[in-house]
């Protein structure tokens, strides 16, 4: 293992915020912002290197050690259940995983329920707490559209404005768990990095702590 801290970024919206973060705790890499498609930018200066990888693999890279940290959603962290330390949780990124159904659904407790999501290991535990019998029914995508099509009674889904559902006549039903971005980090990494890695934590707590 080099003397640099690989940190893994999710792609998107969110990872742009996330390496403002980074940038503003002294880990500046001012290639990341040419126009390229290179997924891989170091800043030999700063002792760092980034990874654009796609958000929900971002723990797989931590897990496997390809990254000593990186930044991944909690619900990916619970469906999951990578073998990470999560060190932080950055306040950012913030949803909910929620089920919802069409409006006006009336659930049957008689009947198996119909469950359409890409989360099946947290719809499976939420319906196992509340010894409620389901069917899942695991999709990539578009899940909104099994409720409408008939295929599922409800589905569990992370909403955010809330837009989707309602644009395609679903209303949240119940939260199963609120939703937010976490500093994680490789668990050998964190034995052998760790004044640096836990140096960053420090600060981004310090820069994301919730105030009030
Ligand atoms: C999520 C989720 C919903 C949408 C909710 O999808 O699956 O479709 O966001 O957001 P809203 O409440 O603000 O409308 P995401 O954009 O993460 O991409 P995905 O389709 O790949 O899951």
């Amino acid at each position: 293992m080099d003397n640099m801290i690989n940190i893994a970024l999710p792609k998107g919206r969110l990872g742009e915020k996330v390496y403002e973060l980074f940038r503003r705790i002294g880990y500046e890499c001012p290639a990341i912002h040419e126009q390229n498609r290179k997924l891989i930018f170091e800043n030999p200066e700063k002792g760092v290197r980034y990874f654009w990888v796609k958000p929900s693999d971002v723990a797989i890279y931590v897990e496997r050690g390809a990254a000593d940290i990186g930044v991944a959603g909690k619900d990916i962290l619970l469906e999951y259940r990578p073998d990470v330390y999560e060190l932080v949780d950055l306040n950012m990124g913030k949803c909910r995983m929620a089920v919802a159904a069409r409006t006006g659904f009336r659930d049957d407790p008689g009947r198996t329920l119909r469950v359409a999501t890409k989360f099946s290991r947290i719809a499976q535990s939420y319906y196992n707490e509340k010894g409620r019998d389901i069917d899942i029914i695991h999709l990539n995508g578009s899940i909104e559209l099994a409720p409408i099509l008939g295929m599922s009674d409800v589905i569990v889904d992370i909403v955010e404005t809330g837009t989707t559902l309602l644009e395609n006549d679903l209303e949240p039903i119940e939260t199963i768990v609120p939703i937010s971005a976490r500093l994680v980090a490789n668990k050998a990494s964190y034995k052998f990095k760790q004044q640096q890695i836990s140096a960053i934590a420090r600060k981004m707590q310090n820069m994301t702590a919730e105030k009030g």
